[in-house]
C-alpha cells in the first residue's frame, strides 16, 4: 500500500481522480435536488442558469481548490498554512465542516441502504409514504443502517489513495453512469413521457429572478463539493505534471451531466405515471418506489435506481471521510488504519442525533427553533458553506502570490491559460460578492 511509511498516497492515474472528484460532485445532490430544484424553477431556464454558474464560479472554484492542494502535497489544514500560517484555520474550518456533513450524510445514505435491501426483497408493500415515515422515524433500524453505511465507506478509506478510493471510484462511477443511462432510456421511451420531457427542459424565463439564481448557486457549491477541502484534499495526491485545468474542466462537466441524467431518468417517469414531480425530499423515497411499482419490470428499476443512488452517496462519503483522515495522517502522523477506524466511531456517534432527530428526537426544537439535523443542515449548508467559499475567494485572489498561482496552475508557465486573468477576476471580484449576497440571504439580512 502506498500510504505506508513517510510516502503520502498518490493517484495512479489521471482518470483515477478524475473519477474520484467527480464521485465526491455526484451525489444526493444530483439525484433527486438537481431535478426537483429544476422542475420547480422553471425548467430549462433554471438549467439554462445553473449552467451558466458551472461555468463561471465552479470551474474557477475547483481550479482554486486543486491549486491549493497540490501546491500544499498535504492534508486542507496543512495546505492552506504552507502558504500563510493565519489561514491554517481556513483548514480547519473545511474539516471540520466537512466532517459533520459526514455525520448525516451517512444517516441518509443508511436510508438508501435499506431501500436497496427493500428492493431486493420485492419492494415496498403499501402505501410508499407510511412506509418512508415510519421507518425514518424508527429508532434502531436507520441508526443499524447509518452504522453499516459508515463501515462501508471506512473500509473503502481504510486502503488509502489508489488502492482504496480510486479504485472503489473507478468500479462505482462506470456502473453509475450505466445504470443511470438505463433508467433515463427507460423513462423517456415511456408512454406519456413527453410532458416531463418538457417541464424539465422546456425555458420559462418569467420564473427567474434573484432567488432562484441564488438557489441555483448555492446548489451548484454543494453539488461540486466546493469550499470543504475535499478538492484540497484530493488535489494533494496529484503529480506535479498532472494538468490541473483539463481536470478542473472535466469534473463540473461530468457532474452536471449525472445531474442532467438524473432529470431525465426520474422526470418524464414521474409524469407519464402520474404522479406529482414538485415533493421535495419524498421524490426519491416515496414517488419514485410508486412509479417504480407501476412499470413493468418496475422491481428491477427500483434495484439499480437505489444500487446506483448507493454509489454516488459512497462515493460522496468517502470524499468526506478521507478530508479529516489526511489531518490525522498529515498533521499527526498516526496510520491511516487508526485514523479511520477513530473516524469511523465518533462518526457514528455523531450521527445519532441526526437520525433520531425524525422520531423521538423530531419535536426537541431546541438548535434556534430546529430539530439537531436541521440544524446540522442549516448550519452547513447554508452558513459555513457559503463563508468558507468567501474565504477560499480572499484567500486566492488577495493572500497568495499571484505569481505563485500563476506557476501552480500552469505548471511553471508550460500549460497555457488564456483566461487567467478573467478567471483571477472572478476570484478577486465576483465570486466575494455573489458569496457575501447568498450569506446574507441565508441568515436573513436580505430577502430576494
Ligand atoms: N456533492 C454531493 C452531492 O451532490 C454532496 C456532497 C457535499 C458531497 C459535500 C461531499 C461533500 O450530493
Amino acid at each position: 500500500m502506498e500510504e505506508k511509511g513517510l510516502k503520502r498516497g498518490q493517484w495512479s492515474s489521471t482518470l483515477g481522480f478524475i473519477l474520484a472528484a467527480a464521485g465526491s460532485a455526484v451525489g444526493l445532490g444530483n439525484l433527486w435536488k438537481f431535478p426537483y430544484l429544476a422542475g420547480k424553477n422553471g425548467g430549462g431556464a433554471y438549467l439554462f442558469v445553473y449552467l451558466i454558474f458551472v461555468g463561471i464560479i465552479g470551474f474557477t472554484m475547483i481550479l482554486a481548490e486543486m491549486a491549493i492542494g497540490r501546491n500544499g502535497q498535504s492534508d486542507a489544514f496543512g495546505a492552506y498554512k504552507k502558504i500563510s500560517e493565519n489561514w491554517k484555520y481556513l483548514g480547519v474550518l473545511q474539516i471540520l465542516v466537512s466532517f459533520l456533513i459526514l455525520s448525516y450524510y451517512s444517516v441518509i445514505g443508511g436510508w438508501v441502504l435499506k431501500y436497496v435491501f427493500t428492493f431486493l426483497s420485492g419492494g415496498i408493500k403499501g402505501d410508499k409514504a407510511t412506509f418512508f415515515t415510519n421507518y425514518i422515524s424508527s429508532t434502531n433500524g436507520p441508526i443499524i443502517f447509518h452504522l453499516f453505511f459508515m463501515i462501508a465507506t471506512a473500509a473503502i478509506v481504510f486502503k488509502g489513495v489508489s488502492s482504496g478510493i480510486e479504485k472503489a471510484s473507478k468500479f462505482m462511477m462506470p456502473a453509475l453512469f450505466g445504470l443511470l443511462i438505463l433508467i433515463a432510456l427507460r423513462s423517456v421511451t415511456l408512454p406519456g413521457a413527453g410532458a416531463g420531457i418538457k417541464f424539465f427542459l422546456k425555458p420559462d424565463f418569467s420564473k427567474i429572478n434573484g432567488s432562484v439564481a441564488l438557489d441555483a448557486l448555492s446548489q451548484v457549491f454543494y453539488s461540486l463539493s466546493l469550499a470543504m477541502g475535499i478538492t484540497v484534499t484530493y488535489g494533494s495526491y496529484l503529480r506535479k505534471e498532472e494538468n490541473l485545468l483539463g481536470n478542473a474542466v472535466k469534473v463540473p462537466i461530468l457532474d452536471t451531466l449525472v445531474a442532467m441524467l438524473a432529470g431525465f431518468a426520474i422526470l418524464p417517469a414521474v409524469f407519464a405515471l402520474g404522479f406529482e414531480p414538485g415533493a421535495g425530499p419524498g421524490l426519491m423515497f416515496i414517488t419514485l418506489p410508486a412509479v417504480f411499482e407501476k412499470m413493468t419490470f418496475g422491481i428491477i428499476f427500483g434495484i439499480m435506481f437505489f444500487i446506483l443512488v448507493l454509489f454516488a452517496a459512497l462515493t460522496s462519503s468517502i470524499s468526506l471521510l478521507e478530508v479529516s483522515t489526511s489531518l490525522l495522517v498529515d498533521q499527526f502522523k498516526m496510520k491511516r488504519e487508526k485514523a479511520v477506524i477513530i473516524l469511523t466511531v465518533l462518526l457514528f456517534l455523531l450521527g445519532i442525533p441526526s437520525s433520531l432527530s425524525m422520531g423521538s428526537w423530531a419535536d426537541l426544537k431546541i438548535f434556534f427553533g430546529m430539530n439537531f439535523f436541521d440544524f446540522l443542515i442549516y448550519l452547513t449548508d447554508n452558513v459555513f458553506l457559503p463563508v468558507s467559499g468567501l474565504l477560499t475567494c480572499i484567500f486566492v485572489g488577495y493572500v497568495w502570490k499571484k505569481t505563485d498561482i500563476y506557476n501552480q496552475v500552469t505548471n511553471n508557465g508550460t500549460i497555457t491559460f488564456k483566461l487567467f486573468k478573467a478567471w483571477f477576476g472572478v476570484l478577486r471580484y465576483l465570486a466575494p460578492v455573489i458569496l457575501v449576497v447568498i450569506l446574507l440571504k441565508s441568515l436573513g439580512f436580505i430577502n430576494i
